[in-house]
């Protein structure tokens, strides 16, 4: 897998916080203020990105508002207030014909056959462009909005996630896909041969089924998954067939992807059935020194009580508003054993360690990007970064988080987009009607037929 690929395409997905991805975004004078009430913001974004031909637009997740100090969540309204994906996507659906509608849901705070019922749904709305991003969330204030003082400990949330989305897939499998004959001549309306009933009992859940949607145009919407801890990423070699990463350098996602594809064989799988799609904070400009100039502007604007809020979330809820912010990091107890199990933040102790950086250098890195990696430049600069990690089997693709909406997609699809094609890297026109087909992914058969269609 060290050669230069050729020939091949590159997936894109597009990630959207409501008024975008960096934490000052809305202070732009270019955002959409009220961005996460604002449907047809969304709508026009979505559309955006259908028209650079986007495999699919992302929609991350949380059921609770972020918890922690009012003066900084009052001065940075992402997750505060936004639209639940599954309610927004078939109207986004609505309005879109060819771009995947990828939700996120979580598996510690719902039933499977709630999830294999919404993700059918949205699936039949829009004629197979559904995708579930499977997280098992790594936020306590969800776990006090459903009865429970605390979170689920890290190994038994993703148990629980194995057992929830193989019963999400069964409740799929409920109806042959030709189950529903339709046949006025006959009177019957379904085979009954053809209906299945799962009769799940497991260790987290029991669900008879059968699920009252019919079988999913794709079959199962594509399966996402974001988390890239050891039993992370053991999950996803078993199911997903995308996978968000934050990475950071060209080595690490080698790595990554090396490790992610090895582990597939194991559950039966080609490397090629996940798609692997690291997270892309790239802010363009038509010049390098106008990107450069956009990049500092939202930096500017990155107030220290909101800094050190994102950074102490990130460092398990650690207060560092004691500590002098041009001074380095301290010492950090890791008191909810996140520093050792959610590698994405374990980046920051690292960086921190190995770069020398100040605790405001820190919040700035990571509170700018989301702890994603972050690339300025011109169409050029981008498109060649781009291209790079593709060739060299870092990835298969990006999720593109542009810092504002809806400028920052603007940009990119209007710069970045025409480079990429222009150098056979991305499609010029959809392949098919599904996402599976867009992201050159097999429609799976159903557990009960030897055979797929
Ligand atoms: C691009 C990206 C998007 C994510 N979106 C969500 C989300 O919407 N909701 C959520 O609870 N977690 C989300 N996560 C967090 C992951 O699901 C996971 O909990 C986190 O990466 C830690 O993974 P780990 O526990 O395997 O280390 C996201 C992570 C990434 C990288």
């Amino acid at each position: 897998m060290n050669h230069d690929r050729r020939g091949e395409t590159m997936r894109l997905g597009a990630f959207f916080h409501p008024t975008g991805n960096h934490v000052a975004a809305w202070l732009h004078p270019g955002a959409q203020i009220d961005a996460g009430t604002n449907f047809r913001h969304y709508a026009q974004i979505a559309q955006t990105a259908e028209r650079g031909k986007f495999d699919l637009m992302f929609v991350a997740d949380a059921v609770a508002v972020r918890d922690g100090k009012l003066a900084a969540l009052s001065r940075w309204p992402q997750y505060m207030v936004y639209f639940d994906p599954l309610t927004l996507l078939p109207a986004i659906a609505a309005v879109t014909k060819h771009i995947g509608v990828v939700a996120t849901a979580t598996t510690s705070y719902n039933e499977p056959y709630h999830i294999a019922r919404k993700f059918a749904s949205l699936d039949h709305i829009s004629g197979g462009r559904a995708g579930w991003n499977v997280v098992t969330s790594s936020n306590l204030s969800e776990a006090y909005n459903f009865g429970r003082e605390e979170h689920y400990e890290h190994g038994e949330r993703y148990d629980r996630a194995v057992e929830f989305v193989d019963v999400v897939c069964g409740l799929w499998d409920s109806w042959d896909d030709d189950a529903l004959i339709r046949d006025r001549a006959t009177g019957r309306y379904f085979d009954p041969a053809k209906l299945h009933v799962l009769n799940h009992k497991g260790k987290h859940f029991s669900v008879r089924g059968p699920l009252n949607v019919a079988r999913p145009p794709q079959g199962y919407p594509v399966l996402f998954q974001a988390g890239s801890s050891e039993v992370g990423r053991e999950m996803a070699a078993r199911f997903a067939e995308g996978v968000f990463t934050p990475q950071h350098t060209l080595e690490g996602a080698q790595e990554f992807y090396r490790d992610l594809k090895g582990r597939m064989a194991r559950y039966g799988r080609p490397p090629e059935a996940l798609k692997v799609m690291p997270g892309l904070n790239a802010i363009v400009g038509r010049t390098a020194k106008e990107a450069d100039e956009k990049y500092r502007y939202l930096q500017s604007k990155i107030h220290p009580d909101v800094g050190l809020e994102l950074l102490s979330n990130a460092l398990g809820g650690f207060d560092l508003s004691e500590y002098d912010i041009d001074g380095p990091l301290p010492e950090v107890p890791d008191h909810y054993g996140v520093l050792s199990s959610q590698t994405s933040l374990r980046n920051v102790v690292r960086w921190a360690r190995t770069e020398g950086l100040t605790i405001r250098q820190l919040y700035e890195r990571f509170a700018g990007a989301c702890g994603q990696r972050t690339v300025t430049g011109s169409p050029v600069d981008i498109a060649d970064e781009m291209e790079t990690w593709f060739r060299r089997y870092g990835v298969d693709g990006f999720l593109v988080h542009p810092a504002y909406l809806p400028g920052g997609l603007d940009d990119f699809v209007d710069l970045v987009i025409p480079e990429l094609q222009s150098r056979g890297l991305f499609r010029a026109e959809y392949e098919g009607a599904t996402l599976r087909e867009n992201m050159g992914l097999k429609r799976p058969p159903s557990r009960y037929s030897a055979v797929s269609t």
